[in-house]
């Protein structure tokens, strides 16, 4: 089992989530964070003052799956998220020791 944490921009959220559902993502975790990644944020002008906007609002997915799913996942996430601009976004997998369903107890593979 691996895990895959996504961090895209807010607007693309509807798209993707679609489109995963349709590539067979059983269950999604998603939420709205602040980041900031090489940009370090950027600048705006407000009220003639210009400010440092220093964390950026993002949306964060995380979703558990099987180890033969995660490169289609990542495929859809990238090719959805992508604008070509900067702050599209960041990918990170790592490995899932364990997984289980609380109302069953039912652990591993079957508990995704
Ligand atoms: N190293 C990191 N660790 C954790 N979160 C990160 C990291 N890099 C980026 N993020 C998250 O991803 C969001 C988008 O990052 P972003 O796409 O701007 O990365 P970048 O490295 O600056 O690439 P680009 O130059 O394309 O903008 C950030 O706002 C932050 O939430
Ligand atoms: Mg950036």
């Amino acid at each position: 089992m691996q895990k895959i944490e996504a961090i895209i921009r807010p607007g693309k959220l509807n798209e993707i989530t679609e489109a995963l559902a349709d590539a067979g993502v059983l269950g999604i975790t998603v939420s709205n964070v602040l980041g900031c990644g090489r940009q370090k944020g950027h600048t705006q002008v407000y009220r003639g003052q210009e400010v440092q906007i220093r964390l950026l609002p993002k949306v964060k997915l995380e979703i558990a799956c099987l180890e033969t799913q995660s490169e289609q996942i990542v495929e859809v996430i990238t090719r959805l998220a992508r604008t070509g601009q900067v702050g599209d976004g960041k990918i990170f997998i790592s490995p899932v020791q364990e997984s289980i369903r609380i109302r069953t107890g039912e652990r591993g593979e079957t508990a995704l």
